[in-house]
């Protein structure tokens, strides 16, 4: 229910008197002005006095005569008069269409000069001091909303990073995250955990020359595995630093919903062990080129000692002398782990193999790993290949035995099988867009999700180094729209500082504070809050700890407070100067849908109106996007469509017989 109007004691209303005295001198204005104008437009002409007074007595002794033409002026004056109101009235009414009642607030709030780093001229001005060349076309930033002061489209530059925080349902995905892919100049990846963004997407993107790749393990847009992302090849036990990558990847498993969370303690002895396994099961995988669900098979069996052998064996899979000591030192660690008493064992294993059990799924094995195996009729192939090729002597028993051996180590790792590997460097290169979709709750794909945007920002990061100015020369745009429910990266936030720097944008979108303390704990939370040079938050919060917060960060405007004492002898007012907050508590957690705030550094925060991707440039081939994929609108367009179309559009003649009805014989 709206809150009743309080009606001000201390407003004095309107000062009537000095209302009759305006008008008085607007009316008399007006007679004298008439009158005399007419007296000069009368024939023959007729001089009236200046006096207003002698005028009156003039026309009361019929000294002046009133002219027609004065008359014509008055009436004149009068429709003037009233077309000006009723052109005033309308152009206030059209004024608050669309206007809400917390708009009054946007004047206390950022506008104009103060917030210019926001809008199109400023952030085009940081892309060329960051050495972007921008085409006249191109998005200059990544967009936000319309400030509700100026009413111009406010914008992220190319090293901002973002926080979005806005209640279930408030337009997030609609008005920040489809604009924000749909704006990217570049190569763009996004979370979600429902098909709505990729649906409204993907097309226009494809349009633009975007290849789409959308990894979807658990079937939330029904998108059959016709590629797949391998994550040991982004371990790479032949680049430096694979231990660090194979150690994120089993963080990944460690902090997903799938892991120990559930009741779990993540700094428990068993959780450390185990992900510590992981991490050594990973490389030993990555080594072997194996398939990463042979760690599955490694952690349900462990009297199987063959990881250890591969990591001891390093030179027998092509890996180079200098990375050799390293493996070295991973298998101690794993026969150490291996050798403990049975009943410790047992709980490492059974602690790594709860982390990692979203492996074993038949949907999400065929997203990670090639379908093929090598063989031995792969060995006897490739022998014969290289006999072929005069690098074995056939005649030479001992030198055919040593390469069939060596190719025999092989034998289970990957080979392609027809699909599409993902390649991260590659997806950079060519402005790719990557959908990442998992659902949260048992058999969760998140881990790989979380991994995956791992994989491609660590890709980008190395590719910004190698780069001038240390920056992506087109920056690489990742929506985490649903973030902690889907990228459960507890490292997100320790990064999040210098994604900027390196042409990597960032936006972060939660539901809650409370949601993004949950996944990344307060103390990363509050970095993750910190570290982003742009904040927005939306409709539907009510977190009142954070919205104090906020609104103390808004901060107050000076207002002018009027008092009023009665007493026998009248009212008596007082006016004094004081400052009010712009925003309390209550008026941020009923902020209306479509209203924003956004916080950005070094500007004073401004009131935004959301702009829904249907009210932008784009919203025609979103709606195309939707027609084509959304399901239930139309399906997809098979090759049977397309050759029928083709068949319809050649005129045949009609078939002998055709058109006459024959009867069914009835079942
Ligand atoms: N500015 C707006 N005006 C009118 N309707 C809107 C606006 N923004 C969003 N909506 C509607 O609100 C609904 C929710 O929008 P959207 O899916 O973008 O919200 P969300 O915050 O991403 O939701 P969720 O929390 O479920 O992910 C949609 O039906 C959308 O059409
Ligand atoms: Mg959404």
């Amino acid at each position: 229910m709206a809150k009743k109007p309080v009606k001000d004691p201390a407003d004095p209303g309107p000062d009537t008197t000095l209302y009759l005295i305006y008008a008085g001198f607007a009316i008399f204005g007006t007679l004298w002005l008439a009158i005399q104008l007419g007296s000069l437009l009368t024939s023959p002409r007729q001089k009236a006095p200046i006096n207003p007074i002698a005028i009156g007595l003039d026309l009361a002794r019929g000294n002046l005569k009133w002219p027609i033409a004065s008359t014509v002026i008055v009436l004149l004056v009068i429709a003037a008069s009233i077309a000006w109101v009723v052109f005033k009235r309308k152009k206030a009414a059209k004024a608050t269409i669309g206007r809400l009642a917390v708009d009054d607030k946007a004047d206390y709030m950022g506008s104009g000069g103060a917030i210019k780093s926001l809008t199109e001229a400023g952030v085009r001005e940081k892309a060329e001091r960051l050495g972007m060349r921008l085409g006249r076309d191109d998005m200059p930033g990544v967009p936000i909303g319309k400030s509700v002061a100026d009413n111009v489209m406010l914008y992220g530059s190319y090293e901002d990073l973002q926080v979005d925080i806005w209640g279930p349902r408030q337009g997030k995905t609609t008005s920040r995250v489809i604009p924000a892919i749909l704006s990217a100049i570049g190569p763009a990846m996004v979370t979600s955990n429902k098909r709505d963004v990729v649906d409204a997407t993907r097309a226009v993107r494809q349009e633009r020359g975007s290849e789409t790749w959308i990894f979807d393990p658990q079937s939330v847009a029904d998108e059959p595995p016709d590629w797949y992302w391998d994550p040991l090849a982004w371990v790479n036990p032949h680049r430096p630093g694979f231990d660090g990558r194979a150690a994120s990847l089993a963080g990944h498993f460690a902090d997903g919903s799938d892991g120990p969370s559930g009741g779990g303690d993540s700094d428990s002895y068993f959780t450390q062990e185990a992900e510590e396994l992981l991490t050594c099961l990973f490389l030993a995988a990555a080594v072997s080129r194996r398939p990463i669900t042979q760690v599955w098979e490694w952690v349900t069996n462990p009297l199987d000692t063959e990881p250890i052998e591969i990591l001891r064996n390093t030179d027998r899979y092509d890996v180079s002398s200098e990375f050799r000591d390293s493996y070295h030192f991973v298998a101690s660690g794993l026969a150490q782990q291996y050798n403990i008493d049975p009943r410790t064992l047992g709980g490492i294993f059974g602690t790594a193999k709860k982390m990692i059990r979203c492996l074993k799924l038949s949907s999400v094995r065929h997203w990670v790993q090639s379908r093929a195996r090598y063989d031995e009729s792969d060995v006897e192939k490739d022998l014969a290949r290289m006999i072929a090729e005069g690098r074995v002597n056939p005649d030479s028993d001992k030198e055919v035995k040593a390469a069939r051996d060596k190719l025999k180590w092989w034998i289970g790792s990957q080979k392609p099988d027809g699909r599409k590997q993902f390649d991260e460097l590659e997806f950079i290169e060519g402005n790719g867009t990557l959908y990442s979709l998992s659902l949260e709750g048992r058999g969760s794909a998140g881990p790989l999700v979380s991994a995956f945007i791992e994989a491609v920002i660590d890709v980008a990061v190395h590719k910004a180094s190698r780069s001038p100015r240390g920056r992506l020369p087109i920056p690489l745009l990742a929506v985490l729209d649903e973030a902690a429910n889907v990228v459960r990266w507890k490292d997100l936030p320790k990064h999040y500082s210098h994604f900027g720097s390196r042409g990597i944008v960032v936006m972060t979108v939660l539901q809650s504070w409370a949601q993004g303390a949950r996944c990344w704990g307060p103390d990363g939370m509050e970095a993750l809050w910190a570290a982003a040079n742009i904040k927005v938050l939306g409709s539907g919060v009510d977190d009142v700890q954070f919205l104090q917060q906020r609104a103390e960060a808004i901060g107050e405007y000076e207002s002018i407070s009027q008092s009023v004492s009665e007493s026998k002898g009248g009212k008596s007012y007082s006016r004094s100067l004081g400052s009010s907050k712009t925003f309390n508590v209550n008026s941020l957690a009923t902020l209306p849908t479509g209203r924003a705030i956004v916080f950005s550094s070094a500007t004073p925060a401004v009131l935004i109106k959301t702009v829904p991707w249907w009210e932008g440039e784009y919203s025609t081939a979103v709606l195309q996007s939707l027609e084509k994929h959304e399901p239930g609108t139309k399906a997809k367009t098979e090759m049977i469509d397309l050759v029928n179309e083709r068949l319809s559009m050649t005129k045949k003649e009609p078939a002998p017989g055709a058109g006459t009805v024959k009867e069914v014989p009835s079942l």
